[in-house]
């Protein structure tokens, strides 16, 4: 880094205005502007005049290369050793990317800070940063030096699938969490106040239902909840009550209903809303929820995200505002990723495009050939024109995903011995990742609920999730062919 860079990039890159474009940003960072992520966390807003007036000797002390135990790095964290950072003419801008690319290269290749040759980006395991003296604290407290401070603040590793999952939602900021629930439960603590309320829809992961019908009242906080395509009650809703945030999944979990996003953010914004997505079951992939209109988009990157059935964790992405009053709810609460945790998450977002194309492919085969079973009483994919919500995914899904729900012609323990005389999926809750997964839901998840709560959710005794892995689809479609002869 120049001594003289941030005092000569500061001025010119006008960071006050606070608002700026994630393009404009990026450029600023590419050309190593060390003052980029001040622009991002909105600090030039909050104290233009502190960061205007930048020490010279701060300056220069970050330009020269400080001895450490007989390596040397130059001051922040962030900013290590700006001579071997990539230059702009190496790496492509994100937006002329296709996700393919972006998911293997996304906030690596393109901007990670460069600690070693390692073409991997390095797990750093550590609960704690340092600072070289007093004066690095007290720069660091002023917003004059880049740190993560301790372990709850952040992390580089995590920082990095932030950055990936942030490029391929498109998103100005994204936060990564311990688990999707985790990100779930912090950003409505985050974003409803104590006695707002909020709208939600019928279908839903069971754990967000709970939370939001159990400990939301606790905060005086209520909720609506309706039908994912009546859109008549949602402007009812909106009329009669102070909404503070729309939330809902799309596709859902388990009957893969979609919801019109474009639609629902513009009457939400109108009323003054926010409107947040889960797009779990649908990946940035197929779905990119915050240009169709919506705020924040969240995921349990437990599944498809990570895709390999071996971390729990949790992704949210949106407007760089709304994610730092949720980033501020997370530094308290602390949902932390592990580091080594944000490395598996890394890994497994390098092949998203290739495993979810796989399986948007065979899931989509596997309900057309369900669907003409004789076995089967009912398909549930949005992707079949048989699907309450088709038009909606044509019209906001680039390919419909790799769960199938479906209803066994049958009851429960027909259902049953479907599951179990199958071989090749595993039975287990989850979804998303390369094995195939099968569940009963009235069994795996409601089955402490009995049937007149299992009515009231609409889970029916003989219905069956199948999330397609990556296995070849003729092996698929076998082991399911021969246990549906079992029924
Ligand atoms: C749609 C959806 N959102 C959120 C969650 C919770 O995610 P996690 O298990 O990572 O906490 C799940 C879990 O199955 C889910 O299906």
């Amino acid at each position: 880094m120049q001594g003289s860079a941030p005092l000569a990039w500061a001025p010119s890159c006008q960071c006050p205005s606070g608002n700026r474009g994630y393009k404009e940003r990026h450029v600023y960072r590419k050309a190593g502007c060390p003052w980029w992520q001040f622009c991002r966390s909105l600090k030039w807003q909050q104290r233009p005049t502190e960061l205007r007036a930048i020490s010279e000797e701060l300056v220069a002390r970050q330009a020269e290369p400080i001895q450490l135990n007989g390596s040397s790095h130059n001051g922040s964290p962030l900013e290590l050793d700006d001579s071997t950072s990539i230059q702009p003419a190496d790496s492509i801008p994100p937006c002329e990317l296709q996700p393919g690319t972006t998911s293997v290269h996304g906030g690596e290749r393109d901007g990670r800070p460069r600690v070693s040759d390692s073409l991997t980006t390095p797990i750093v395991q550590t609960a704690t940063y340092t600072f070289q003296n007093t004066a690095e604290v007290i720069a660091y407290q002023e917003g004059r030096y880049g740190s993560y401070e301790y372990g709850r603040y952040g992390n580089p590793t995590t920082r990095t699938c932030e950055e990936k999952i942030r490029q391929l939602e498109g998103a100005e900021d994204c936060l990564v969490s311990s688990s999707g629930m985790n990100t779930a439960t912090t950003m409505l603590l985050a974003l409803v106040p104590a006695g707002g309320h909020i709208v939600t829809t019928t279908d839903c992961y069971r754990r967000t239902r709970q939370f939001i019908q159990t400990l939301l009242p606790k905060m005086g906080i209520s909720a609506t909840v309706i039908d994912p395509a009546d859109l008549g009650q949602l402007e009812r809703v909106l009329h009669q009550h102070d909404v503070s945030l729309f939330f809902s999944e799309s596709p859902t979990n388990p009957y893969l209903r979609c919801v019109d996003v474009r639609r629902i953010s513009q009457l939400c914004h109108a009323a003054g809303a926010l409107v947040c997505i889960d797009s779990t079951f649908a990946t940035p992939i197929n779905q990119r929820a915050l240009a169709l209109g919506a705020d924040i988009v969240i995921h349990s990157a437990t599944k498809y995200l990570a895709g390999h059935n071996d971390i729990l964790a949790g992704a949210m992405a949106g407007r760089s505002d709304v994610l730092a009053a949720v980033r501020s709810m997370h530094n308290v609460l602390g949902g932390t990723l592990d580091p080594h945790a944000a490395y598996l998450l890394l890994r497994g977002l390098k092949t998203l495009d290739l495993r979810v194309s796989r399986q948007n492919t065979s899931a989509f085969e596997v309900s057309r050939r369900l669907e003409r079973h004789p076995k089967v009483a009912r398909v549930h994919y949005p992707g079949l024109e048989s699907h309450p919500d088709h038009p909606v995914a044509v019209e906001q899904m680039d390919a419909f995903g790799g769960v199938v729900s479906f209803e066994i012609a049958g009851d429960l323990w027909d259902t049953a011995r479907f599951i179990d005389t199958c071989r090749l999926p595993y039975i287990a809750p989850s979804l998303g990742g390369c094995e195939s997964l099968i569940e009963q839901p009235t069994v795996i998840s409601y089955w402490d609920q009995g049937p007149e709560k299992r009515a009231e959710y609409g889970i029916k005794d003989n219905l069956v999730r199948f999330s397609c892995g990556v296995e070849s689809l003729e092996d698929i479609w076998r082991d399911l062919e021969q246990a549906l002869a079992a029924v």
